[in-house]
């Protein structure tokens, strides 16, 4: 486990041996994806960008909700996760889905995007520029939300180490795992946070404010 923050050439040898078994293992938080592709209130015919898609397990949700006049971009920096979305995408027929190998730092992404989805991207979340270089995208208004496993306090205390042992499998790094959805604040318009599972996930939306990012702090 990296002390110094999210280490993407760990995240890829990480999903190299985790992609095979990815979509069985994570099928119980499934329905948390789907509540938080709902929380993005996204309409026919917009944009959206599924920020480090993984093997593309939102995928369906979110083409069913932008239809056909609509585009989705996922993108990841694991071939071995973005393989398994390619499958599922071509198996699916979907015209309007856009997989991108990258790393969401450097990603090149069409500009005024109308949505982003975050779904169990703890490392993501972690890195400023990361969460930057999406923001940038973003139009003004657009709507963000996120998803993932969290520390536990109060009641849900005893479980914290179950938490980190099966989140560990997916992060490589646990810094800012208390409250991993704190560089989202610097950007999201009253982000409303809900625990989940006994405080051992969240879910988090809101959106961007409405006047140009122009006015939004992003490093240069
Ligand atoms: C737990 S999986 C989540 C996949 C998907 N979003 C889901 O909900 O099932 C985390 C994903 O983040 C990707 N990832 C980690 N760091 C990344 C980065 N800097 N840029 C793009 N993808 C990244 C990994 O390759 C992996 O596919």
């Amino acid at each position: 486990m990296n002390e110094g923050g999210p280490n993407r050439q760990a995240a890829i040898a990480k999903y190299r041996k985790a992609a095979s078994s990815y979509d069985a293992r994570a099928r119980l938080y499934r329905r948390y994806g789907r509540m938080a592709v709902a929380c993005l209130d996204l309409r026919p015919g917009d944009r959206v960008v599924d920020v480090a898609c993984g093997t593309g397990a939102n995928l369906q949700h979110l083409v069913k909700r932008v239809g056909a006049g609509g585009q989705v971009i996922g993108v990841d920096l694991s071939p071995d996760m973005l393989n398994v979305a390619r499958d599922r995408s071509q198996r699916h027929g979907w015209a309007n889905v856009v997989l991108v190998a990258a790393a969401i730092e450097e990603a090149e992404l069409p500009v005024g995007l109308d949505a982003a989805l975050f779904s169990l991207t703890h490392d993501v979340l972690q890195s400023k520029r990361a969460v930057e270089n999406v923001v940038r995208h973003l139009r003004p208004g657009a709507r963000v939300a996120s998803f993932g496993a969290k520390q536990p306090k109060g009641i849900g205390r005893p479980l914290g180490m179950v938490v980190r042992r099966v989140a560990d499998r997916y992060v490589t790094t646990f810094d800012g795992f208390d409250l991993p959805w704190l560089q989202l604040e610097a950007y999201v318009q009253n982000l409303t946070v809900r625990e989940l599972l006994m405080g051992c996930g969240y879910l988090a939306w809101g959106s961007l404010p409405v006047e140009s990012h122009t006015t939004l702090e992003l490093s240069k």
